[in-house]
């Protein structure tokens, strides 16, 4: 994500510069739409430039849907599973104005766990082949 940063920081600079950026009043509108691509939805070396998001199927309802609030940072912060992820949406609906996503919730939920799935266990696996010694 790192060697990325400078990348999007440097095209937010230019769409900003030349005046694509486009306004935030149009983004809930289309939120629910599949496919736009427009300058806005620009993907470099698998990512979303203007929201840091990894390409990925969905990736564009993600970031329509998920950017209306708050940066898609909150989201690629967190890794939940499918049940955590639809009770983290569940709970945005009934405290913070989060609408209903239709079967776009499904799409969003499946870029998500796969995108930025949960962390593998970091437990070791049990030694083997252990020479056990007699305490004298
Ligand atoms: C209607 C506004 C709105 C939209 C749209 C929205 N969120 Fe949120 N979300 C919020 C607010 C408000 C918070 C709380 C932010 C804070 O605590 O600073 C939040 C917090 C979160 C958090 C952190 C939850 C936690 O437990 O700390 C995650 C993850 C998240 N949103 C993911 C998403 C995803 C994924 C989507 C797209 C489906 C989305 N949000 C769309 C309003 C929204």
């Amino acid at each position: 994500m790192k060697k990325y940063t400078k990348i999007i920081y440097l095209f937010l600079l230019l769409f900003a510069s030349i005046g694509f950026y486009s306004c935030d009043s149009d983004k809930k509108k289309d939120a629910t739409e599949t496919k736009k691509v427009s300058d806005d939805d620009k993907i470099v070396d698998g990512i979303h430039v203007r929201t840091g998001l990894k390409d990925g199927k969905g990736v564009l309802v993600v970031a329509h849907t998920c950017t209306v609030c708050h940066s898609a940072d909150i989201v690629m912060m967190n890794r939940m599973n499918e049940e955590r992820w639809n009770e983290t949406i569940k709970w945005m609906q009934k405290t913070q104005g989060l609408w209903d996503l239709g079967e776009n919730q499904k799409i969003i939920v499946d870029y998500l766990t796969t995108n930025y799935p949960m962390p593998k266990a970091t437990r070791r696996a049990n030694l083997k082949n252990i020479n056990w010694y007699d305490l004298k």
